[in-house]
């Protein structure tokens, strides 16, 4: 499972291109109105871009809700930014 939040595109472009890599299913947090059941899930991915140094707000209250699963899923996080800026 790939959840991803975009502003302008580049991370939904990212997280469809490793989704269609690893075979997962890809979500856009926005478009979620429950959280999903990440409970089997073999593994998380989370593709987002830097916002003012740190992970855009909605992405943050999505990964709250989540319930932790039995066992630690593998997770990965994918950040898209902007080269040149600090
Ligand atoms: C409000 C805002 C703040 C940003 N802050 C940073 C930053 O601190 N560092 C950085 O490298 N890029 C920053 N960027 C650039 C974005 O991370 C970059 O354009 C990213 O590719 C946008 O991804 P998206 O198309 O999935 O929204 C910022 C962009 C916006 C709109």
């Amino acid at each position: 499972m790939i959840f991803y939040f975009s502003g302008t595109g580049n991370s939904a472009w990212a997280a469809q291109q490793l989704a269609h890599l690893t075979g997962d299913e890809v979500y856009d947090i926005t478009a979620l109105t429950n959280p999903p059941d990440v409970q089997s899930a073999e593994q998380i991915g989370f593709v987002f871009p830097i916002y003012a140094w740190g992970v855009p707000e909605p992405m943050v209250t999505f990964a709250k809700k989540l319930k932790k699963a039995a066992h630690l899923p593998l997770a990965f996080a994918l950040v898209v930014l902007r080269p040149g800026l600090p």
